[in-house]
């Protein structure tokens, strides 16, 4: 069973999908991370960002694995790594690469037989499983997106971007991922669009977890006491 979560970066998606699948008891797909991962393995191996075959080659054998909320690559944590700006920067061509999408959708694919998984990403829905019985695409306002992203920046130690730097990188990052020619992001035609500002990221996974229930995906979903501390 499969729900597809896709929307722009930003929209709330990755705690959206992970707190749904720690409700239903499914597995999470971030497949963000597995781009991420690529352009990780590939600047450790000297695989050059223009070579899309040899990107593909990566991408088709990445010993990738989601442990416990965690990213590993060939047994080693790399979750903190990938989301440096060094990684993100060298992920946008990895992404664009067709021959890379093609190998990347053969993997999610590989990875969600036989499981429930709760999958997250930009074409998620629309590509890679056109199937799934619910699919959702998680759309904020620009301007709630960059708050949010600076709020939890402000959290971290040091100096961050001010809002309005990271509303302009975020917005370059919507047109890139709007326009790739193969897995630009957008809504499936049967997915459900949720509109996110103004609500809790719990309002959110509820509404979801009503649609799931709807389509019988799910009769069992835990309540959120029943699996917090
Ligand atoms: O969601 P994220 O920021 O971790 O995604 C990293 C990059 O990968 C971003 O440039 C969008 C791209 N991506 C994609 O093209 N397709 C996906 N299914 C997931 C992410």
């Amino acid at each position: 069973m499969i729900i597809t979560l896709d929307g722009p970066a930003g929209a709330g998606k990755s705690s959206t999908a992970r707190r749904l699948a720690a409700r239903l008891g499914w597995c999470y797909m971030d497949t963000g991370a597995m781009y991420r991962a690529v352009a990780l393995a590939a600047l450790n191996k000297g695989v050059p960002l223009t070579d899309q075959e040899g990107l593909a080659t990566l991408a088709g054998s990445l010993p990738i694995r989601f442990v416990d909320g965690r990213v590993e690559l060939d047994g080693i944590d790399i979750s903190t790594e990938i989301r440096t700006d060094r990684i993100t920067t060298a992920t946008r061509p990895v992404a664009d690469a067709p021959p890379v999408r093609q190998a990347m959708k053969q993997l999610q694919r590989n990875m969600a037989q036989q499981i429930n998984v709760v999958t997250e990403g930009r074409d998620q829905g629309s590509v890679v499983f056109p199937s799934a019985p619910l699919k959702v695409f998680l759309v904020a306002s620009p301007e709630e997106r960059a708050r949010r992203r600076h709020g939890e920046q402000a959290s971290r130690p040091g100096v961050g971007p001010t809002v309005a730097e990271i509303l302009e990188s975020q917005t370059q990052r919507d047109e890139g991922d709007r326009s790739r020619p193969v897995g630009a992001m957008r809504a499936a035609d049967d997915a459900v669009v949720i509109e996110t500002d103004g609500l809790t990221l719990e309002q959110v996974v509820e509404q979801i977890l009503e649609l799931a229930r709807g389509r019988g995906l799910t009769s069992a979903a835990k309540t959120p006491s029943q699996d917090r501390p």
